[in-house]
């Protein structure tokens, strides 16, 4: 983390879990224990069915609630989809963009994520961008590559101006959901490469203002070691974020002086 230059970002992904009845019982539990988190931004990013019944149970908890999808078009003739000004009009301000179980499950190109990008940024939202390798690509020295392709194809033609409002995820495939987690040398040694990448694109003082976060097993014995890598700005936390103790923990790791 570096307080000087950007925000730190505690971000859970609730994925395709919690009813509207949960995500109340949810709130519940979590009001006993949410610390007043000075040093952190917090969120929870839910499906887009529980939205308003998260901001209402959320309020009081300095918890925002962000989308987990939106698509890029204004509006039209896509059954089931859901636009950024639609999340707009209910208070979102942050929508996971290019998570990897959409880009393995629901075929989203890099193109596709830069239209999404540039959908939620057009309606004042902030896109939490996520890339990563599988572990074959790892095994077979792509990484870097990758990551430069998947960073600069999200990013294409957004200016730097807009681009202090996106964040950007790192989320190794073969550690979500896992139980493996990268060591924090691998994933402090990407997000670093992440923000040369963004260094090279926008220059120095862009680059240190835009906040990177790690995803990807994180839970509360591992969050203050991943944390502690200078280029990791918060976590995108997925199976952890279910269980308010263990958000909470993880919370808690970010928000030390
Ligand atoms: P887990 O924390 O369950 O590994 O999920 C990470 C993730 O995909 C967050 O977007």
């Amino acid at each position: 983390m570096n307080r000087r230059y950007r925000k730190t970002v505690i971000a859970g992904n609730w994925k395709m879990n919690m009813t509207a009845s949960e995500t109340k019982q949810f709130a519940e539990e979590l009001k006993k224990i949410m610390p007043r988190a000075k040093w952190c931004d917090t969120l929870l990013c839910v499906p887009s069915c529980n939205i308003t019944t998260a901001m209402k149970a959320f309020k009081d908890l300095r918890l925002s609630v962000g989308a987990e999808n939106l698509h890029y078009e204004k509006s039209g003739a896509y059954t089931g989809e859901v636009s950024a000004s639609m999340l707009k009009d209910l208070g979102v301000k942050y929508v996971i963009v290019g998570h990897s179980e959409r880009r393995q499950y629901f075929c989203e190109t890099d193109q596709i994520v830069n239209k999404k990008v540039h959908a939620a940024l057009n309606a004042d939202i902030s896109p939490i961008i996520c890339v990563g390798e599988s572990l074959e690509q790892r095994e077979s020295g792509v990484t870097e590559d990758l990551i430069a392709l998947q960073v600069k194809s999200a990013l294409y033609g957004v200016p730097a101006d807009k681009l202090r409002r996106c964040i950007i995820a790192y989320e190794p495939i073969w550690a979500i959901g896992t139980g493996k987690t990268a060591t924090a040398e691998q994933a402090g040694e990407v997000c670093s490469l992440i923000r040369a990448i963004i260094r090279n694109l926008y220059g120095a003082r862009v680059a240190r203002s835009v906040t990177i976060q790690y995803g990807g097993s994180m839970n509360p014995s591992n969050a203050a070691e991943l944390l502690a890598q200078p280029d990791i700005d918060g976590g995108l936390i997925g199976g952890a974020s279910l269980k308010p103790e263990q958000f909470v923990a993880i919370i808690n790791a970010a928000n030390q002086e």
